[in-house]
């Protein structure tokens, strides 16, 4: 694990990143239009379990580091592709951001350490699952006309996902131990909180595409996306099944296809140039 200082330019980004498949684009725009507000709730809840941890968890801790770092910058990058998708229209976004910011707030706020561990927990059994559809499943991505700063930024930030997989997961069990049903509580809320969110975004994305006639024919394109989200699910769900077990342990599962050249390729690709110092730019 290492923290990558990526700093992606969407000038040149598209909405529809996949060109050939907008359905498949705007489901995963939608997807991350939450990610600002999912992962600093994330860090807190990670941050507060690292802190609880005792002192002979130095490695734990410092995995616990580069996650929040990991996760910092993950969101950091998705504002900025937020940011043009905001710029292209869809004002309804703002409303439903603000309902993900507030829920998120609330958890943290009245719920507590153990609902939030357990929603992070949630989330990050579905993080390397979805790299592998990610980087192996899904056939939208395998076409040539997908070239964009914006499947740059969903490749990096899922292959870090598998790699910082096992992180939750070891800290929710040694600040819970004995707490299996507790964990599998915690896939429930928060697989059914984010799904809701993802899949009503990406309807709400596509319908004012419909409305503004981007896309042409509406039902041929909803029949694409229940298609797109058929082809999902049946990835998704045989493999989530499987990481349920008591005996679930992140960091035996196999890699992605090509997940260390991803990162190297983001990492040559879009690491954050030092801006030069007045004195240097002065020589
Ligand atoms: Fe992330
Ligand atoms: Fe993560």
């Amino acid at each position: 694990m290492k923290v990558r200082e990526l700093d992606i330019d969407f000038t040149k980004a598209k909405i529809y990143w996949a060109p050939e498949d907008p359905e498949f684009s705007q489901f995963w725009n939608g997807s991350s239009t939450f990610l600002p507000y999912l992962e600093p709730f994330l860090n807190k809840a990670v941050r507060e379990g690292s802190n609880r941890l005792p002192d002979d968890q130095a490695a734990l801790k410092e995995d616990c580091r580069i996650f929040i770092a990991q996760e910092g910058r993950h969101y950091r990058n998705h504002a900025k592709f937020n940011q043009l998708l905001r710029d292209s229209g869809y004002p309804g976004l703002a409303a439903r951001e603000a309902k993900m910011k507030a829920d998120y707030d609330r958890f943290w706020n009245e719920k507590g350490l153990k609902y939030s561990l357990g929603y992070a927990e949630g989330f990050e059994t579905l993080g390397p699952v979805i790299a592998c559809f990610f980087l192996e499943g899904a056939r939208e991505l395998h076409k040539p006309s997908v070239d964009d700063p914006t499947a740059d930024l969903w490749r990096w930030h899922l292959a870090e996902e598998y790699e910082h997989r096992h992180v939750c997961n070891y800290l929710f069990h040694k600040i819970y131990p004995n707490a299996y049903w507790y964990r599998l509580y915690g896939i429930c809320y928060a697989g059914r909180h984010m799904l809701t969110y993802m899949i009503s975004t990406a309807f709400y994305l596509l319908n004012e595409d419909y409305k503004s006639g981007k896309i042409k024919r509406p039902w041929l394109s909803r029949l694409r996306t229940i298609g797109m989200l058929g082809r999902l699910f049946a990835y998704v769900l045989p493999r989530l099944v499987k990481c349920l077990g008591p005996r679930y342990d992140p960091i035996n599962l196999p890699a992605p296809a090509r997940c260390m050249e991803v990162l190297a390729e983001a990492e040559a690709k879009w690491t954050r140039v030092a801006k030069p110092s007045v004195s240097a730019a002065a020589v």
